[in-house]
């Protein structure tokens, strides 16, 4: 056992110590993530953008108590962004002070000039080097299908072979979170080596109690109203189904207008606080808001 498998001792425990940062999970998040913690796999995170993906690695690493390494995936990315780079400015630079030193000897300054001290360690490299550490690989159905192979590798051994040095390989695996909004399949092979855990939008319970977690300076009643709104506006069939982030963000726009509750005529005109398309505003301003928020009247 290591010193991050052992730190829980059931759900119960990783639930309550990931409410403690802010973050409430329910019961099968909180299972997801002992599993993850007590069997060190990496823990594959998939569903609609703003449900808590991204912060759900934040508040394991502040859980934990461990650094949080993030590598934020695209288009494009390879081996050299996301894992490591040889420092060639500094290289030049040594090779320079070498030559005014008048040392000529060419092999000595070959095997100088690919030292680990030259090597610029990208995210997944500084993730097997930081012992321990929380690894989010975000985004990754942003990145290509080579990446992608080249990362189911790596998570099988949590090593990396440098021609140049040899094998790096992490005294401790790091804690992995990969994370997906599903604009594309992530192959299975990966998701067979992760945990799987689709993220739903939240019940209106545990929603609100995200927006007073964390807007505690947002009147209940204001709270309760907006999370009704966007509870009802996700049955629209929109586009872009809002996130707990933009109930957030509404909440707190709300506010920020001196609002300590919401008629339709403001909800409306702030619509764009939560809905991000065209089509979805269309469609939401279809809403029968006051009869949303005189359900939300009965919420205490
Ligand atoms: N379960 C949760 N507990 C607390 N805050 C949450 C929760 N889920 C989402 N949030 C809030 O919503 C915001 C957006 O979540 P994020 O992790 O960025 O979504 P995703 O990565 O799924 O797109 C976060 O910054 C956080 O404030
Ligand atoms: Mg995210």
């Amino acid at each position: 056992m290591t010193e991050i498998d052992g730190q829980f001792d059931g759900p119960e425990e990783v639930r309550a110590s990931l409410e403690a940062t802010g973050y409430l999970v329910d019961e099968g998040l909180a299972v997801a993530c002992f599993l993850a913690l007590r069997l060190a796999r990496p823990i594959f995170c998939e569903g609609d953008a703003g449900v808590g993906k991204t912060a759900l690695a934040a508040a394991l690493a502040e859980a934990l108590g461990a650094p949080l390494i993030r590598l934020q995936c695209h288009e494009g990315i390879d081996a050299s962004q996301a894992l490591y780079d040889w420092d060639f400015p500094r290289q030049l630079l040594h090779l320079r002070a070498a030559e005014a030193a008048g040392i000529t000897d060419a092999d000595r300054l070959e095997s100088e000039l690919y030292d680990r001290r030259f090597l610029v360690a990208r995210p997944l490299l500084r993730a097997l080097e930081t012992r321990p550490s929380v690894l989010l690989v975000d985004e990754i159905d942003r990145a290509d299908d080579e990446f992608e192979a080249f990362l189911l590798e790596l998570l099988s051994e949590y090593a990396v072979t440098i021609p140049e040095l040899g094998t790096l390989r992490a005294e401790v695996p790091p804690v992995v979170v990969l994370t997906s909004n599903r604009t594309r399949e992530v192959h299975d092979a990966l998701k067979r080596r992760c945990l799987y855990h689709w993220f739903e939008h939240p019940g209106f319970g545990r929603e609100l109690a995200i927006v007073r977690r964390r807007l505690p300076g947002v009147s209940e009643r204001l709270a309760a109203q907006v999370t009704a709104l966007v509870q009802a506006l996700r049955g629209q069939d929109l586009v872009k189904p809002p996130g707990v982030a933009e109930t957030i963000d509404w909440a707190q726009a709300l506010d920020a207008l001196g609002a300590s509750e919401v008629d339709a005529e403001l909800a409306v005109s702030t619509l764009g606080s939560v809905l991000k398309y065209r089509e979805d505003v269309e469609r939401g301003r279809g809403l029968d808001f006051a009869a949303v928020l005189s359900g939300a009247m009965e919420v205490p």
